[in-house]
């Protein structure tokens, strides 16, 4: 049962935490000498977090939908990946070349082994009653695959000869809109039908909505690519589309149900809010209508955006599938609390607000940040009460006379 990413993953949620106080009280001035902390305090939550959960329980989940064994646990993908993140997290802060190339090429390598891992899943349980959402994962990791490569050379010079005319936005969009994105979809249709005991409303739209969200990841990093908005537009509007799509295969069978006013469906839920705030800010910002503060919007909305969506689907689906692996005889619940629900909006409003008040700036964000620090700590406790619940069980388990022994 012990599985070091989980481990991991715990590990970087504290580091968020942290990372989140940090911001918070850098805005308030009350700790100027952490500034520096940028880079890590969204990479503690996207690499290491969700990064790292997606590699410890894809395997898993694969292999129990296609009714496999647990597939054994891959030390080299692991130790790839860790030692990936290790070195980057030395090599960023003072932007060493050697590093941040040897960081980026080892996390690089172990998606590709996790990709062939994934993809040898099927072969061997039989097609049949393979997961829906594997498709999914594999492409998305493929979007991850060409953000690694742009994240690395994104201080390297590597955009010149690759012609990126905008590589950080190409690095967010393959995050963001091809690997979680992809990674999200793929686990609420592979999910949902545990933590809700319903189908989605329509059962054989998955593979249209697959389609439609890898042309638009793909519309999306050419757009800033190349700088044309031939590819952006059709790619918001096809990968929007299939959002939305999800979201109502998700909400139609709840309805009525009572279901879709509990915590961690609204989390779910509402947390594509934030990936729909700087979309519906875009248009504004490229036609640069007055009183919109394009610089602003581009400088922070990744941070509304991670904290407000990834996070926040973090925070239901992390302790859902823990309680799957460690504790599989309790009930599928979603994580969260009307606490971590409130706190989590009101700190992405206030750093939208923050983007257009410029005077209460700082303190605005410094709010922000201290109300996603405040959201994330009931999910942290969740997490150590499940794992803390099965560590009791393994010792109760281990102290219990065996067989023999209760003979004697
Ligand atoms: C090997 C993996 C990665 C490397 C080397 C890398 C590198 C970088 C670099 C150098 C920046 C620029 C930071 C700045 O301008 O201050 C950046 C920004 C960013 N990256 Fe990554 N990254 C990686 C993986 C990821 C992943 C997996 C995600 C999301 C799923 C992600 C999301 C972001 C976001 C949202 C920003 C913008 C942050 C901001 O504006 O403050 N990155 N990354």
């Amino acid at each position: 049962m012990f599985n070091p990413y989980f481990l991991v993953t715990f590990l970087y949620i504290a580091l968020g935490i942290l990372g989140a106080l940090d911001a918070s009280l850098v805005n308030f001035e009350l700790l100027p000498m952490f500034a520096g902390l940028r880079w890590m305090r969204i990479h503690f939550i996207t690499l290491g977090a969700l990064t790292e959960f997606a590699f410890g329980i894809l395997p898993i989940l694969v292999a129990a939908r296609a009714g496999a064994a647990r597939p054994k646990m891959r030390w080299d993908i692991w130790l790839m990946l860790n030692l990936g993140l290790l070195i980057l997290l030395i090599g960023i802060p003072p932007i060493n070349a050697v590093l941040i190339t040897a960081g980026g090429t080892l996390i690089f390598i172990a998606a590709i082994l996790l990709i062939v891992q994934l993809s040898g899943l099927r072969s061997s349980a039989g097609a049949s009653q393979a997961s829906e959402g594997r498709k999914f994962y594999i492409m998305g990791l493929a979007y991850l695959l060409l953000g690694i490569i742009v994240g690395t050379g994104l201080w390297q010079g590597w955009s010149t000869w690759l012609q990126i005319k905008v590589p950080l936005e190409v690095h967010i969009h393959a995050n963001n809109w091809g690997f979680m994105s992809l990674l999200f979809a793929g686990l609420l249709i592979d999910l949902y039908p545990s933590f809700t005991g319903k189908s989605l409303a329509w059962p054989k739209s998955p593979t249209r909505i697959f389609w439609m969200m890898t042309l638009g990841a793909l519309g999306l990093i050419l757009g800033p690519w190349f700088e044309a908005s031939i590819f952006t537009v059709p790619g918001i509007v096809l990968h929007l589309s299939a959002t939305i799509w999800l979201l109502l295969n998700v909400i139609k069978p709840l309805i009525g149900t009572g279901k879709l006013s509990t915590p961690g469906i609204l989390h779910l839920v509402t947390a594509y809010f934030w990936i729909l705030a700087p979309v519906m800010m875009a248009p504004l910002v490229l036609l640069q209508i007055p009183g919109i503060p394009g610089p602003s919007i581009e400088q922070n909305a990744p941070q509304a955006l991670i904290y407000g969506w990834a996070l926040q689907f973090g925070f239901a689906i992390i302790p859902l599938l823990l309680r799957r692996v460690f504790l599989p005889d309790s009930p599928a619940k979603l994580g969260g609390n009307w606490f971590s629900l409130i706190a989590v909006h009101l700190g992405g409003v206030l750093l939208w607000a923050g983007i257009f008040l410029n005077d209460a700036q700082t303190a605005l964000h410094g709010a922000a940040y201290g109300l996603w620090f405040l959201a994330m700590l009931p999910i942290a406790y969740e997490i150590w009460q499940i794992i803390s619940t099965a560590m009791g069980g393994l010792q109760e388990q281990e102290s219990l006379p065996t067989v023999a022994e209760a003979g004697d």
